[in-house]
């Protein structure tokens, strides 16, 4: 997926993220990132966990500094992407040997586009252009998401 300015919700910091989030998937999928060996999935997850607690907090403060009623299901479905990925690094801590399935980076992959291009964008209408939820975003650092160096 290429980045499209109609994806933007029209709070910079937001938009910024998703930017960078677009182009971390398309980096690892050029990387191959399927075959990546464990040092390297864990570099990766710490990465993607640390990136999206910090952009899905972001989201959410925007959203609730302008009452924005889509809000619940909003933050539900960030807590479930969360527990998925928490779930897949722990897996990684524990286990040296844990089979990495294909389909994981698949349903990231795909989950972080379609969460982009269908659910984010829904705020777009309450949070655009507001003060306040631009403010709100700010409070949080902006940070870059990590790809690990291509060797
Ligand atoms: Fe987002
Ligand atoms: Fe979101």
């Amino acid at each position: 997926m290429q980045w499209d300015d109609a994806l933007e919700v029209g709070v910079p910091s937001i938009d910024e993220d998703h930017r960078n989030i677009v182009t971390w998937v398309s980096d690892l999928q050029e990387m191959g990132a399927y075959s990546f060996p464990h040092k390297t999935l864990v570099y990766v997850f710490d990465s993607l966990v640390d990136y999206v607690s910090i952009h899905f907090r972001r989201e959410e403060s925007a959203m609730t500094a302008c009452s924005f009623d889509g809000l619940e299901p909003h933050r539900k479905a960030h807590e479930e992407f969360e527990q998925i990925i928490h779930k897949v690094r722990h897996q990684l801590l524990e286990n040296a040997d844990f089979i990495f399935e294909n389909e994981t980076f698949e349903f990231i992959f795909d989950w972080l586009l379609t969460h982009i291009s269908q659910v984010d964008v829904l705020m777009a209408s309450s949070v655009r252009g507001s003060k306040a939820a631009i403010e709100a975003a700010d409070k949080f650092p902006r940070a870059a998401i990590k790809t690990p160096a291509s060797s």
